[in-house]
């Protein structure tokens, strides 16, 4: 055996020269783990995501799976929908639905250890990407769990849609929001949803049956200017920086109940001041003699579904922001906070809803573990399917990975990204068997 050694290496270095010096892999290698990193290789960060090319990308792998049916909606130019239907067998039933968004935050490179849109895998098996856990990850998930069911003849009781939509990280006031509002959409008849839900540091997966609704708040001061050695009452900075003591204090009492470990954070209001603006701009930087006439501050605040939206209106209006401090503020609603029948915008996980123990059993049958329901500290487009009605959960089959979404370095590594379709096999098998037809 020792004559074939020399022969064997050289075989083997030149293989690994090509595969250096390739940009993408050799082009006979397509696995699903090649597939995902095509798909993360796809720049559709905005400010200017182009979803031509991952659509058309999407549409040929579907194309390949059997009795897979795809459509393109465009309900705004250049803002696609990706629509895929696999036809159940039972017509009369809901079908199911499996979301996800094609678009991804900005990246900066400089600040990444490889570069956010090659898809980088390395001898450890992580893939390195912008999208890699939020959330290209389970828009290809969705399609090889599918491709692999298909593939052993699988035919389910409900029809089985996908949609892959345009910007979700800006609002998806041109993706989810119209697609869910069309009549095309009305047409689905969807019974039930499964959106993106955030990795998990630990071996359990974590599911989020609610998200939180963001306002954004903005107080403008307005108060006497004056001379800045002069010590006097009602300036606008005085004005502004007592509402932000106030809600200081408010931040501060419901992260400490976080902090107890007495909520969740997606459980309590946050509210974060954003910005601050005030001051009269000079060559070199700002007037330190003078104080301003106005004083602006903004500030994120994230509502659960349990918060009574009234009740914070009235304490802006009595407390941060009250017009006898000469303040003037601004709610701009981000979202709804109820749906079509005025209940509270979360998807029961009890049993009143039987969507939740078929999901739970089909995690557990796929050898998976499942944490205690959370309510999502951000905002995703499940809000505008629980806003029709339909049940959602936020899930994304990722663990013992950091949370890196948005960040710098985001990854997914490839044995995790396998089990996660491993696992959507078992939630889309056990989901669309469902015969109920009440539900
Ligand atoms: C988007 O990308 C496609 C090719 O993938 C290209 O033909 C098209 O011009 C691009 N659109 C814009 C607006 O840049
Ligand atoms: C509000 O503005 C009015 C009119 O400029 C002024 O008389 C009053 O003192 C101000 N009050 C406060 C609390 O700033
Ligand atoms: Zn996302």
């Amino acid at each position: 055996m020792v004559k074939h050694r020399p022969p064997y290496f050289l075989l083997t270095l030149l293989l690994s020269l090509l595969s250096l010096t390739s940009p993408y892999h050799s082009a006979e290698e397509d696995t699903p783990i090649t597939r995902f990193q095509q798909y993360l290789r796809f720049d559709t960060a905005h400010p200017n995501p182009n979803y031509t090319a991952p659509i058309s990308f999407l549409k040929t792998f579907a194309q390949s799976v059997p009795g897979l049916q795809t459509q393109i909606l465009e309900f705004t130019p250049n803002k696609p929908v990706l629509l895929l239907t696999l036809p159940g067998s039972n017509p009369s039933l809901s079908s199911i639905l499996l979301n996800s968004h094609l678009d991804s935050v900005p990246a900066e490179p400089s600040k990444w250890v490889h570069p956010p849109f090659a898809a980088h895998k390395t001898s450890d098996g992580e893939i390195f990407a912008r999208g890699a856990q939020d959330d290209k990850c389970i828009g290809m998930q969705y399609l090889e769990a599918l491709s692999n069911l298909r593939s052993k003849g699988f035919v389910p009781a409900r029809t089985i849609h996908v949609s892959y939509v345009p910007d979700e990280e800006i609002g998806g006031l041109d993706g989810a929001a119209k697609f869910t509002a069309s009549k095309e959409f009305e047409n689905l008849n969807v019974g039930f949803v499964l959106d993106e839900g955030q990795a998990s540091t630990n071996n359990v997966f974590r599911v989020f049956y609610a998200d939180r609704t963001p306002w954004n708040l903005i107080i403008r001061a307005s108060g006497t200017p004056g001379h800045g050695s002069k010590m006097f009452d009602n300036s606008a900075m005085e004005n502004l920086m007592k509402s932000v003591e106030v809600i200081s204090k408010f931040r501060e009492s419901h992260f400490d109940v976080v902090k107890a470990g007495n909520a969740m954070i997606g459980e309590v209001i946050s509210v974060n001041p954003v910005y601050l603006k005030a001051g009269i701009p000079s060559l070199a930087g700002f007037v330190m003699n003078m104080q301003p006439s106005e004083a602006e501050a903004g500030f994120d605040i994230r509502l659960p579904p349990t918060a009574d939206p009234d009740l914070l209106k009235k304490r802006i209006v009595d407390e941060w922001a009250p017009a006898a401090r000469n303040l003037t503020y601004q709610i701009i609603e981000k979202g709804p906070m109820r749906d079509h029948k005025g209940c509270p915008l979360a998807t029961a996980t009890d049993d009143s809803n039987p969507w939740w123990s078929i999901f739970k059993q089909a995690i557990t049958a796929a050898g998976g573990k499942l944490s205690k329901p959370e309510i999502l500290a951000s905002t995703t487009d499940a809000r505008y399917v629980r806003q029709k009605g339909i049940p959602a959960f936020g899930f994304s089959p990722i663990k013992n990975t950091p949370i890196l979404l948005h960040d710098h370095n985001e990854f997914l590594k490839d044995t995790n990204y396998l089990n996660g379709i491993k696992v959507y096999k078992s939630i889309i098998s056990s989901l669309s068997s469902f015969e109920d037809g009440s539900y």
